[in-house]
């Protein structure tokens, strides 16, 4: 019988309390956070690990799924819910019980380390995700833990950064992922190391006490980042429960200089002794100890830790594989096509780029997964085509970056997922060559991104617009096959003949790949973010973004992303929810079933079987002098049709494309256009909705 946790909390004593709410060394050193447990009381230890992209346990190996932005791109929560069943069975694998994801910051800079974290610049989008990943982690009795809140936007000077927002934007923007977790019944929340309007976010006590806990009623408990908490009672006071890693890592030496972007590894036990002594001089209430007990013994009663009835994982089996597969095939877009896909069976095609041997795992960091095996786009290719596959790297490697690297005094062990180094210098010519004698040149090309620094550019690394350059000026029929984690620039792709985004695709990366480039499967992903000309999107000045005198203005509002780009001359490359189909579809008969649901008949009209992402934006009504978006992403359904079918389609209008908050959540009487359509720049009917 699961023990009562108010008993467990009377029996308890002040210093077993104080075990439960700061992080300790884990003695099996795999987990990324431990809480030690209460043995006298038979409370166990808790496990915390990373990440987002698969588990991270040191020393172990895991799945290692697409990037979570990838998996936005799918437009599926369905398929997001499945993912997130089993990175929890895999966390079970591991005898680890809370995973440090899904992270669900709005993709406000492009420029972004993390972005191939995150989900989307769309709220709603995200939103439906994040509630899908986390209600997918917690089926499987694992804790999810949804991260960072909150405008957790940028990787410089993330430490100390302070987002300077104002309410609306950050109700309307970047508040509702984490809302929608909460409402999934998510048992923990991460602080972000920033600050919001000067204040650090492990102190906020409006932005966790009243926002998170009391208004949208949080029961679970509340982490700080990694030496990101800033005070003992202003934490404790604002509703942190619970600090990571709770000991000091790193240098003693005072002096030493942390990188921009790295927590200062030294400020770490604030909820120890600092806490015990911060209740007896009557600055925290010892109530609060008790509600941060309440908390996580709670979560620990709802995994089944209380009462030895956790579940088995399950690691690396055929069906996580197969999931891993699927969710990088379907979060592939085909953003340009002129007809060269897909590639017959037998075509000869050559495959160049300096990284054309080794699957794209993900971007550096804390989400490093090191998986049992991966799958390059050379073997992919080479297994799939039925012509011949030649390769050639063309240009020297791109640099990756880690986090860790920023580190000259950790050895984090984390892995390159390189599987075969090649020793030969790479050749231009060599490149050119290979793709004068082939019916189809394929280029990858990738961005290097990671956690706790921005891109400088949205350029490709290196020298591999030169690549593709020269590739596409030796062989009219160029795909360019990108590997970011965000936008990136383009500046060939008038002269290539199609390409292909495939963000960060883990370890199927070369089936998946081979897959969608032979049209095995249709390319299922449309752009959870804008791809735009650098310089064009809304923090582009030094003030929003990187900030100045420590602040970034988020003076953009609420038009962040599409909606920027809807208010504004400047035109996307490849608007937002973007991404072309092999099939053809035709829409009608659209119409309002209530004032939530819409639907519209999708008939495929190609000959081959394709995917479609129906999607629905609301317009406001005009007037009322409040500067809205023109139009706001409300929902959208993703749907399979074989050549000829057709089939009826609902798409639920999420209320937040309606609400505008002004001190509350208001929706505005009046008519509502509903676009439905193919994306935000390619809508097919358009209906009326009264409010
Ligand atoms: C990251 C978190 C991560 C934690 C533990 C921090 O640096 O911001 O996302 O979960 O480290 O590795």
């Amino acid at each position: 019988m699961t023990p009562d946790v108010a008993t467990l909390v009377d029996e308890m004593r002040r210093d077993e309390k104080l075990r439960l709410v700061r992080g300790r060394p884990d003695p099996d050193e795999r987990a990324t956070g431990y809480l030690p447990g209460v043995p006298r009381l038979d409370v166990p230890p808790l496990r915390l690990v990373d990440g987002p992209l698969g588990i991270r346990a040191e020393g172990e190996r895991a799945t290692a799924f697409p990037a979570t932005l990838a998996t936005a791109a799918t437009f599926d929560p369905e398929l997001a819910h499945t993912q997130g069943t089993a990175l929890a069975r895999e966390a079970r694998a591991h005898g680890q019980h809370a995973l440090l994801a899904p992270g669900v910051n709005v993709l406000r800079v492009p420029h972004c380390g993390r972005n191939f974290e995150y989900l989307s610049e769309d709220p709603v989008l995200a939103s439906h995700h994040s509630r899908a990943l986390v209600d997918g982690i917690q089926s499987e009795d694992v804790v999810a833990t949804v991260k960072h809140y909150v405008a957790n936007n940028q990787e410089t000077h993330r430490t100390e950064v302070s987002a300077e927002v104002d309410e609306r934007t950050l109700r309307e923007v970047y508040l509702p992922p984490f809302r929608a977790a909460v409402e999934a019944g998510v048992g923990s929340v991460m602080t972000a190391y920033n600050r919001v309007n000067g204040v650090y976010m492990s102190d906020h006590d409006r932005l966790v006490g009243d926002v998170l806990k009391d208004e949208w009623g949080f029961g679970g408990y509340v982490v700080s980042d990694w030496y990101g908490l800033a005070t003992t009672a202003g934490a404790a006071n604002a509703g942190l429960d619970v600090e990571m890693p709770g000991v000091a890592s790193g240098p003693e030496d005072a002096e030493f200089e942390w990188p921009d972007g790295i927590p200062d590894g030294s400020h770490a036990g604030l909820f120890g002794d600092p806490l015990a002594t911060a209740i007896d001089e009557g600055a925290v209430p010892e109530s609060r100890l008790d509600d941060m007990v309440t908390r996580v013994l709670a979560q620990m009663g709802r995994i089944g830790l209380l009462d030895d009835t956790e579940r088995d994982g399950e690691l690396d089996s055929q069906r996580h594989r197969d999931l891993a597969r699927r969710i990088a095939t379907r979060g592939t877009v085909l953003l340009d096509d002129d007809g060269v896909l897909p590639l017959s069976d037998d075509a000869d095609v050559a495959l160049l780029g300096p990284h054309v041997h080794e699957a794209k795992l993900g971007g550096g960091g804390s989400s490093e997964t090191t998986p049992f095996h991966s799958v390059s786009p050379v073997d992919g290719l080479t297994e799939r085509g039925e012509g011949t596959v030649t390769s050639a790297r063309g240009i020297p490697e791109i640099e990756s970056v880690s986090l860790f690297d920023l580190l000259p005094f950790v050895d984090a062990g984390h892995e390159d997922d390189a599987t075969e180094t090649p020793t030969t210098e790479p050749s231009l010519d060599d490149a050119v060559a290979a793709a004068e004698d082939a019916d189809v040149a394929v280029v990858l090309v990738r961005d290097a991104t990671t956690e706790a620094r921005d891109r400088d550019t949205l350029s490709l690394p290196g020298r591999q617009d030169e690549l593709v350059e020269a590739v596409a000026a030796a062989n009219d029929r160029t795909v360019v096959v990108l590997r970011s984690g965000g936008p990136v620039e383009t500046p060939w792709r008038e002269a290539v003949a199609a390409v292909v985004e495939q963000w960060y695709p883990g370890q199927a990366d070369g089936a998946a790949l081979a897959s969608v480039l032979y049209g095995d499967s249709d390319p299922g992903g449309r752009l959870p973010v804008t791809f735009a000309p650098e310089g064009t999107y809304p923090a582009s000045d030094g003030r929003r973004f990187p900030g100045e005198d420590g602040e970034a203005h988020y003076d953009e509002g609420v038009f962040v992303g599409y909606r920027h780009f809807d208010a504004s001359d400047a035109a996307p490359t490849y608007p937002f929810s973007h991404g072309h189909s092999y099939a053809e579809f035709v829409y009608r008969d659209a119409a309002v079933i209530d004032e939530r649901t819409v639907e519209v008949t999708v008939e495929n009209v190609a000959g081959r079987t394709g995917r479609e992402v129906v999607q629905a934006y609301v317009r406001p009504p005009g007037g009322g002098g409040v500067d809205r978006p023109r139009r706001a992403f409300a929902g959208a359904a993703p749907v399979a049709l074989a050549a000829g079918e057709s089939a009826t389609v609902r798409v639920l209008l999420d209320e937040l494309a309606f609400s505008r908050y002004d001190g509350g959540w208001t929706v505005d009487t009046g008519e509502y256009d509903v676009e439905i359509g193919r994306s935000v720049a390619d809508v097919r009917a358009t209906v009326c909705v009264d409010r």
